[in-house]
């Protein structure tokens, strides 16, 4: 085990926490015979095998299980450390890890910008993914703040709201629909439907809203994304429901637009949160308390150029 480095534990990590070679080696920007390889040469150093490959998925052995909870305790100690070297040197340098939702993607770039101008040694690493895998990344203590949508269940976490999240309904600007106003939200039953993926904050919220009424839409098509839905309402393949801050200029000049229908928009909120036992670092606490403060303005901003 001594024999093993730091850069093999990081490939191990990678790998059992997403389950792939591939998707290890994607993120990690190696090939993937690099990644089979250090996972090799770090089996042999201990002993025992780590993976186990049932059909074509890979399974964490007894060990494998062992080896990641140490890997996390050692990076979660490796990440105190540099953040004791960050907070010495003030605010001059560091990096700082966030995760957030897929509505954050098109707010969150203008928010970083000024941010690093303020403090040009930072680096940031922002992973923008669903609501539910940034609970994972959450409870796995990768990131040092994430941003949800939606409370969770667990209590043990420090949460702030800093902006609203409408969700709006979003069709085709030529749609039958697109002059009416205060359409009932009954008529959505008769309109294809594209619908966000399992694991959405966005379709757990349209979900609920018609559970409440009682409708039921014809889901026409699933999508793993915003930007997709956007294209397949923009090709007519149906309408949907997104965030309000997805209806970017570029949507409106593309010939999407937001219909009146009752009920909408969804009132929601950006949560900015952490686990309550995490100690922030001066960078993490300093970005928690930007966003706060700064959040309302960067949003007039993007929102003063969309036209609808
Ligand atoms: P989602 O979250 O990317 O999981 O849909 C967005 C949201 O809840 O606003």
């Amino acid at each position: 085990m001594r024999q093993s480095t730091l850069h093999q534990l990081k490939v191990f990590e990678t790998v059992a926490r997403l389950t792939s070679i591939t998707r290890a080696a994607e993120e990690l920007s190696l090939t993937q015979p690099t990644v089979s390889m250090q996972i090799k040469q770090l089996t042999q150093n201990i002993g025992v095998p780590l993976f186990e490959q049932i059909g074509k998925k890979l399974y964490l052995t007894h060990a494998g299980q062992e080896l990641l909870t140490t890997c996390r305790e050692i990076f979660n100690e490796l990440s105190r450390f540099e953040m004791k070297i960050t907070d010495l040197q003030g605010l001059k340098q560091g990096k700082l890890k966030l995760a957030t939702i897929t509505t954050t993607k098109y707010f969150m770039p203008r928010a970083i910008a000024p941010f690093c101008q303020l403090y040009p040694g930072v680096d940031v690493a922002l992973e923008i993914t669903n609501h539910e895998r940034v609970l994972e990344r959450l409870s796995e203590n990768l990131d040092d703040l994430y941003i949800i949508s939606k409370i969770p269940d667990r209590l043990d976490v420090v949460l702030h709201p800093f902006l609203e999240n409408p969700l709006v309904v979003i069709a085709p600007k030529n749609h039958p629909l697109a002059q009416e106003k205060d359409i009932p939200i009954s008529k959505l039953q008769n309109e294809p439907f594209i619908m966000r993926e399992r694991g959405s904050g966005t379709r757990d919220a349209v979900e609920q809203l018609f559970n409440k009424h009682g409708i039921s839409v014809k889901v026409r098509l699933e999508l793993g994304g915003n930007e997709a839905i956007k294209q397949a309402i923009g090709v007519g393949l149906g309408i949907s429901v997104l965030s309000r801050h997805t209806f970017t200029p570029e949507a409106a000049l593309s010939g999407l637009t937001i219909l009146d229908v009752q009920h909408f928009p969804i009132e929601r909120h950006w949560y900015i949160i952490y686990p309550d036992n995490k100690q922030l670092s001066i960078l993490a606490s300093t970005f928690f308390d930007f966003l706060q403060l700064e959040s309302q303005a960067i949003a007039a901003k993007m929102f003063s150029k969309t036209i609808i």
